[in-house]
């Protein structure tokens, strides 16, 4: 199976790193074709990957394509790339907003699977959510599962409807979590601890809590419960959020995303 990424930018390099590290891919199966110099030079050092400057030398030899370039660039990369593919190709589109139908319509061809990744991607504890176009067999989308399970997780969702959903949860979600890790290194601070102390304090703690859940199937609400004894200091710190509706409100913010992915998928 030979793989090819277009788009060598923060989502695309990350896919080919995690495809190069992973034993799914040999090296000879696995070419990146970017259009910037910069960034071909930079890759051909890095020489994890066969690297192309030219789309006539890679695209014809791939079975398997990942579109990586930003959504704003892929009618000018569809019509570059259309006398060029074939039937048979599978092509795994990472690009936020950009539907099934408009992939298959640019590139008149049928495979294609749409999906969402996310930043932690970079650190091999992504979650990717996607889903395909019917003409894609249950073999091939096995094939493109492992490929996307190389940065950390998949989901397989039954339409595009939940690739939007999951924009507003794991796509948007990391900057969620930094929002929240914000308010309280500034808490932090404004109590008097060092920079330093503060990003120990905050990022174990959320580290530590993550990694509760995870190994136990508690819910957050028990875990909240066992954190907080009544009349105690977190559920001071509960009562002060339930009272300003963070809970609401934080929800609130994923459905603001939700419908903005639709509203931009609208767009294009
Ligand atoms: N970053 C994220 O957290 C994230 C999360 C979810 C989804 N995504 C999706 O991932 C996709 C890539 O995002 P990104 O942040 O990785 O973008 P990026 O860093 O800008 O990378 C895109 C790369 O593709 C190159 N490129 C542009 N047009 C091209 C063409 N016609 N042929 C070949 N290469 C071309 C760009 O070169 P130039 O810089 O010279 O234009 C750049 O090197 C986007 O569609 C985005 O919606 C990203």
């Amino acid at each position: 199976m030979k793989t090819l990424v277009i788009g060598a930018g923060n989502m695309g390099l990350t896919y080919a790193e995690g495809m190069a590290q992973s034993a799914m891919l040999n090296r000879r199966n696995l070419m990146v074709f970017d259009k910037s110099a910069d960034v071909i030079a930079r890759l051909r050092d890095l020489d994890h990957f066969d690297v192309y400057e030219s789309l006539e030398e890679c695209l014809p030899q791939a079975d398997m394509v990942f579109v990586a370039v930003k959504p704003y660039h892929c009618d000018d990369l569809f019509e570059e790339m259309k006398p060029m593919v074939n039937k048979e190709q599978i092509f795994v589109s990472l690009m936020a907003g950009v539907t099934i139908a408009k992939i298959q319509e640019g590139l008149q061809v049928k495979k294609v699977v749409r999906s969402m990744p996310n930043l932690p991607a970079q650190v091999g504890k992504g979650v990717t959510s996607y889903t395909e176009s019917p003409e894609v067999s249950r073999v091939e989308l096995l094939m493109v599962r492992n490929l996307l399970d190389t940065t950390g997780e998949s989901i397989h969702v039954e339409n595009e409807n939940y690739i939007d959903a999951s924009t507003g949860i794991s796509g948007s979600g990391p900057a969620y979590v930094f929002y929240f890790m914000n308010s309280m290194l500034e808490a932090a601070r404004k109590m008097g601890f060092s920079k330093n102390d503060s990003k120990v304090l905050v990022s174990q703690t959320f580290e530590g809590a993550v990694e509760l859940f995870n190994q136990n199937d508690l819910s957050p609400d028990t875990w909240m419960d066992r954190v907080a004894s009544k009349g105690g200091t977190t559920r001071a710190a509960l009562d002060s959020m339930d009272d300003n509706n963070v809970k609401e409100l934080i929800k609130e913010a994923a459905y603001a995303a939700f419908d903005r992915a639709v509203e931009l998928g609208e767009d294009k």
